[in-house]
């Protein structure tokens, strides 16, 4: 495996289209729907770095500042922030877009940890993160 790799590495760029069975009551895209996607965006992230499945350990707090409309293009970007030895750290930054309008909003930024496991189920070792 390789000991180091880049941030651009594994960079996940995702994008999902808000449909009817993804809305609550108000056409508001349902919060868990959204805290699925970010786990998956994230999850490719960590799995494009470690070429390992991993499990996700922890996700931060997850404020929700714009409802996402029934309709509208959602795009999730995650990237690598820093890793430990067997666990590594995920932003991930969401954006709504209005495809009528063509307005774009920042809605959500999320922070996971995820942690590298090997085929019997135990964490392993990740490779460094290095700038660019
Ligand atoms: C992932 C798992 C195997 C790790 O086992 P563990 O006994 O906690 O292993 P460790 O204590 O050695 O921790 C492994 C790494 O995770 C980190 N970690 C564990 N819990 C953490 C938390 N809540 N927040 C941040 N980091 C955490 C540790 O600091 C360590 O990091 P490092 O190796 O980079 O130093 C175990 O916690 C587990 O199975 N959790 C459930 C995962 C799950 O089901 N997720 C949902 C579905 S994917």
């Amino acid at each position: 495996m390789e000991i180091e790799k880049k941030i651009s590495d594994s960079v996940i760029d995702m994008v999902e289209l808000v449909l009817p069975n993804d809305v609550n009551l108000l056409n508001n895209l349902k919060g868990g729907t959204l805290m699925h996607w970010i786990d998956i965006a994230a999850a490719l992230t960590a799995s494009k770095h470690s070429n390992h499945i991993v499990a996700t350990v922890a996700m931060d707090s997850l404020d929700f500042k714009h409802p996402i409309k029934l309709g509208e293009m959602v795009r999730l970007v995650a990237t690598m922030v820093s890793v430990g030895n067997t666990s590594m750290k995920i932003k991930v930054e969401v954006w709504a877009e209005n495809l009528q309008t063509g307005s774009v909003i920042m809605t959500n930024e999320a922070n996971l940890v995820f942690v590298a496991l090997d085929d019997n189920g135990r964490p392993v070792r990740v490779p460094r993160l290095i700038e660019g």
